[in-house]
């Protein structure tokens, strides 16, 4: 079973492979109509998704529960809603927008879940006095509690 980072930037590296192949496409023919749709797969596939992966590998112990698997599905769900439903927007199908509007409630909702985990990780950080190794944010905050 794959860890949870693991998910999060197998989702960013796939999302940024198809988000870049179309940036080149629209380069190369000179069409950018689907911009936005390229943006959005890059800003909130590659870039967020990749981060909240990130995060989950700094901090081991906010992976905990099932509050972050959640996440995980709730984000994913989001982008393979919303960019695909924006995309087919963009080439002139308007009754798609209440798609759209599914999937960036979604990713709402994902950022909002992120929010409670981040906070959550810190209440149980402050909550230990031992230093958690490879966890940047328990070493960064233990040393400041005890100093
Ligand atoms: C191989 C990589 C990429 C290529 C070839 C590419 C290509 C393009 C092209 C051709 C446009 C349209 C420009 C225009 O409307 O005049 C564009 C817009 C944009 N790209 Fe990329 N891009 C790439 C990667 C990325 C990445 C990694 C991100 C973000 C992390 C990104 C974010 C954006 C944004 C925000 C816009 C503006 C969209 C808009 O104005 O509607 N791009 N890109
Ligand atoms: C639920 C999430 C989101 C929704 C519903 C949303 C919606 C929108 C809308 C309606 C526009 C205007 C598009 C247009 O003028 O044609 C826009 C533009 C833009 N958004 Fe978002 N956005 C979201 C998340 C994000 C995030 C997370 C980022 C960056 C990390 C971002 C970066 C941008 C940029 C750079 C533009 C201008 C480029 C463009 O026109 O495509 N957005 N967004």
């Amino acid at each position: 079973m794959p860890t949870l980072p693991f998910r999060f930037l197998l989702v960013a590296v796939c999302a940024a492979l198809c988000g870049m192949a179309a940036g080149i496409v629209m380069a190369a023919s000179g069409d950018f109509t689907l911009a936005p749709a390229h943006a959005h797969l890059n800003l909130l596939g590659w870039v967020s998704m990749a981060l909240y992966g990130l995060f989950y590998r700094a901090v081991p112990e906010a992976s905990a529960g099932w509050l972050p698997k959640a996440h995980f599905w709730v984000a994913t769900t989001g982008l393979v809603i919303m960019v695909p439903a924006l995309g087919w927007l963009l080439l002139g199908h308007p009754g798609i927008e209440p798609v759209i509007g599914i999937g960036s409630l979604l990713t709402v909702a994902a950022m909002g879940m992120f929010g409670a985990v981040v906070l959550r990780s810190r209440q149980r950080v402050l909550g230990t006095s031992r230093p958690v190794p490879g966890s940047l944010g328990v070493v960064h905050l233990s040393s400041q509690t005890s100093s």
